[in-house]
């Protein structure tokens, strides 16, 4: 049931910190990320790229991953939706590593990407909330993601917790490869243990973001930007908001907006900041600037030790811990941002239209 919630999709952003809780529960040790499976030192010494297939929010948790892992293992990484990889005839030999990220372990186009990886020889490992579904049972390396029951169609607890697995894939391939040094290996999973706390402490917060929501909710047409991991944030929260208020949002890499997009911005289209980042705030700093010349409405989201910006019409501030950790809190207040926004709009939150849960054809 709802527990008394008014929607199962609020109720899930709600369990995010218990989700957490539980995955960490599983795969941390001690002070030692300890996945499910064993890969030897020779076999992860040996790979040379890694591919993440996935589709839609989970996709976009695999977008985040590209900016994490890399940073983690120093190996390059590349995503792939499902619908497309199947098709391209891929180029797999026995030095790629492949993730499938899917919530369900059911989606069609997911599953078919890898078994075509499977049948050409790559290491595969899953991740996935349903045990017992396709993916865990046909690969031999699965971690399970402990996020209990997802119903809501809007997928929220489950982006967290794939997100969470694919920190404890970095940090295991980054260590073993000798990439992290032990203090950071240490701080790195200190900075995971803290994480449930300060998801709920952005959440007792949701007044804030409920009030960004009422005035947002009567636009048809919204930005979001934001650098280096804040990107794949912010094509995340910006599907949220498309699933289930109909509002029409894209998001860009801050930088990107002036070779194009900019054109489309008038005080009739809101941008959403998302300035998480540190080494790139200047850089935010300048993009929100452009934006503001073009008298759009700016909601800034940044972190506490992050200045705050001249100017905007609304701040939502969350707290700040090592940027590479960031995504995983400032994905929340953007969830309860749409989720609030399509409330105002009054939209059925868990059975959005055209919509289903798990997409099971191609
Ligand atoms: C978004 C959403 C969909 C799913 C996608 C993949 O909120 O629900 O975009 O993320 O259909 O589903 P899984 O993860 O089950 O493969």
């Amino acid at each position: 049931g709802k527990n008394g919630y008014e929607d199962y999709m609020i109720k899930e952003i709600f369990e995010q910190p218990q989700a957490i809780r539980q995955t960490l529960g599983s795969y941390l040790k001690g002070d030692e990320v300890s996945l499910p499976f064993i890969i030897s030192k020779e076999e992860l010494d040996k790979i040379d790229s890694i591919t993440i297939i996935a589709c839609g929010t989970a996709s976009y948790a695999g977008r985040v991953g590209e900016y994490l892992l890399e940073k983690l293992t120093r190996i390059p990484v590349k995503v792939e939706v499902g619908s497309e990889y199947r098709y391209k005839d891929p180029i797999i030999d026995d030095k790629k590593l492949i993730i499938i990220l899917s919530q369900s372990g059911e989606t069609a186009d997911t599953i078919a990407g890898m078994r075509e990886a499977i049948k050409r020889g790559a290491k595969v490992i899953g991740v996935t909330n349903v045990k017992g579904s396709t993916v865990s049972r046909e690969l031999e390396y699965v971690i399970h993601t402990l996020a209990g029951p997802e119903v809501s169609v809007a997928s929220t607890k489950a982006f967290t917790t794939q997100l969470l697995s694919l920190y404890l894939i970095g940090l295991y391939i980054g260590k073993e490869r000798d990439q992290i040094d032990a203090e950071k290996y240490k701080q790195s999973i200190d900075t995971l243990r803290i994480l449930p706390e300060k998801i709920s402490g952005i959440l007792n917060n949701k007044k804030a973001v409920e009030e960004v929501a009422s005035k947002l909710s009567k636009y048809e047409n919204m930005f979001y930007i934001g650098r280096n991991s804040d990107f794949p944030i912010c094509l995340e929260g910006s599907h949220k908001l498309k699933e289930i208020s109909y509002i029409h949002a894209e998001a860009y890499e801050a930088g990107e907006l002036k070779h194009g997009a900019l054109a489309l911005v008038t005080e009739d289209v809101p941008v959403i900041c998302l300035s998480t980042i540190e080494h790139v705030f200047d850089k935010m700093v300048s993009n929100i600037t452009e934006v503001q010349a073009r008298k759009a409405i700016i909601i800034n989201i940044r972190h506490e030790n992050i200045p705050s910006i001249d100017n905007v019409d609304s701040e939502i501030i969350i707290p700040a811990i090592d940027d590479l950790f960031t995504p995983i809190l400032a994905i929340i207040p953007l969830q309860l941002l749409a989720y609030y926004t399509a409330k105002f709009r009054g939209c059925d939150i868990d059975q959005p239209r055209n919509l289903a849960k798990s997409v099971t054809v191609e």
